[in-house]
């Protein structure tokens, strides 16, 4: 790392008047102001925090990371586009770096997915995915279609549609009511089958009672399916091999458009450049975001089928365009910090390292079982969840209210590991550059703190 940081004062910083101005996400201020954690730096998979303590991160921030902290390439990209035009008018122009990263991406999805809409956050992508399913059915006789079915633990992002899509309740309850017309079915947890059957017995029931919900609401109300290929907020849900090609047979048959949300499974984190590479199945819509410029600046996007995009083809008294924009879609900075990411990923074969050095932590974090907590380990690539039981034989949960993932996780922030934890499992997902000696150290350090949770129960 660079010399130790001095740009700032620490007492400062640390100081519970400076940081009562401040919110973060998702946090009570009040807790976070009397144990703050600022990070002044980071470097590879580690990050610096403002006493000069190292702590490494397992989980690329926030699933965003990808390519690494303080990666030269992405940085002189955004350095350079800077120096030559940071901002060109949204609505009127685009830019080079816009133009290049939309055939990149034409390129780098699977099958016909060449249209692509830039944008900044992941819930601008998972909104822009559903208005734009919507306006499609409008504009090819299907007017009566406008429902989403989503998932119950999906999380599809903060604002008011993305949240009526998400089926976290602790995210959205709070908010209620939601958007009419958003519909939730069970996700794929064959661990803990909502539906008791067991998998592959189960004909893999949760996928076809999709089409159930979508005959009794009538296809002829139903615009799209929203799914995470893996979802995070319910213990990184992994489906069987068949999941997702019933559900892309049953939507094709309803005229159904199914939706990728692909925030958190996008370049590389499974293995593979997107996650419906790794299943095998190409969605109408794929949404973006998060490693699509590993963090360094934002950018997110969502790209779409030849057959939707011809929907949006038109003379302008047609007015069949798109109906939907944000100031800051396609912002030349941005789009070349994702050119520079895509460059890393393809150069150092990211999509490769996360395979193989996802099964050395999936093989690593096998020696947890000695602890006999863990009931089940998932994922794919270098995004792996552990869930923690009571009991592993019977799968018997702990008490919701000891918390053990969430002691866990912050056990090991203590102990210097960032990870992503819940009451019931704690997750990894560090940047794909990662080496096995660190794995080692995520392991070691997680090993420690389940240790440490279990003396304390
Ligand atoms: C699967 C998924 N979709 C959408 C979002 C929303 O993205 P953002 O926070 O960038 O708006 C997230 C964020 O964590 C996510 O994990």
């Amino acid at each position: 790392m660079p010399e130790p940081f001095t740009q700032w004062n620490p007492a400062r910083l640390l100081d519970p008047e400076s940081l009562r101005h401040l919110v973060l996400d998702l946090r009570q201020m009040q807790t976070f102001i009397e144990d703050p954690l600022v990070i002044a730096r980071a470097d590879g998979v580690w990050y610096e925090d403002v006493h000069g303590r190292r702590i490494l991160d397992g989980l690329s921030g926030i699933f965003v990371v990808t390519v690494g902290h303080g990666n030269r390439r992405v940085i002189e990209a955004i350095k350079a586009q800077l120096d030559t035009l940071a901002f060109a008018p949204p609505l009127h122009a685009t830019n080079p770096p816009a133009i290049e990263l939309v055939n990149r991406i034409a390129d780098i999805t699977p099958g016909d997915l060449n249209t692509v809409k830039l944008l900044s956050g992941g819930s601008e992508a998972t909104e822009a995915a559903m208005k734009l399913a919507r306006q499609y059915h409008k504009q090819t006789g299907n007017p009566t279609k406008y429902k989403v079915i989503a998932r119950y633990h999906g999380y599809h992002g903060a604002t008011m549609g993305a949240l009526s899509a998400t089926g976290t309740k602790r995210r959205k309850t709070m908010f209620e009511p939601t958007l009419p017309g958003f519909l939730h079915v069970y996700p794929p947890t064959c661990y803990r089958c909502p539906y008791e059957k067991t998998y592959p017995d189960c004909d893999v029931f949760c996928a076809r009672t999709i089409e159930e919900m979508i005959e009794l609401e009538g296809p002829e109300t139903v615009a799209a399916v929203i799914v995470e290929p893996i979802g995070n907020t319910g213990g990184i849900v992994t489906p069987p091999p068949e999941y997702f090609p019933i559900l892309r047979d049953l939507c094709d048959r309803h005229n159904v458009l199914l939706i990728f949300d692909e925030i958190i499974t996008g370049f590389g984190r499974t293995g593979q450049m997107f996650a419906a590479h790794t299943f095998n199945t190409t969605p109408d819509i794929l949404c973006m975001g998060k490693g699509m410029s590993s963090g360094y600046v934002p950018l997110a996007g969502i790209a779409f089928s030849d057959r939707v995009a011809s929907a949006f083809w038109g003379r302008d008294e047609d007015a069949v365009e798109f109906s939907h924009g944000h100031t800051y879609g396609g912002n030349p900075v941005a789009a070349a910090a994702g050119l520079a990411c895509l460059d890393e990923i393809r150069e150092r074969d990211l999509c490769g390292r996360a395979r193989e050095m996802g099964a050395y932590l999936w093989s690593r974090l096998e020696s947890l079982r000695d602890l006999g907590v863990v009931g089940e380990i998932r994922g794919k690539g270098l995004l792996i969840g552990v869930e923690f039981v009571k009991d592993p034989v019977t799968k018997a949960q702990f008490d919701p209210a000891i918390k053990f993932g969430v002691q866990v996780g912050k056990t090991a922030l203590r102990n210097g590991l960032l990870t992503r934890f819940d009451p019931h499992w704690v997750a990894f997902a560090p940047p794909l550059i990662i080496t096995k000696d660190e794995i080692d150290i995520m392991v070691d350090i997680v090993t420690e703190s389940v240790k440490e949770v279990l003396v304390k129960l």
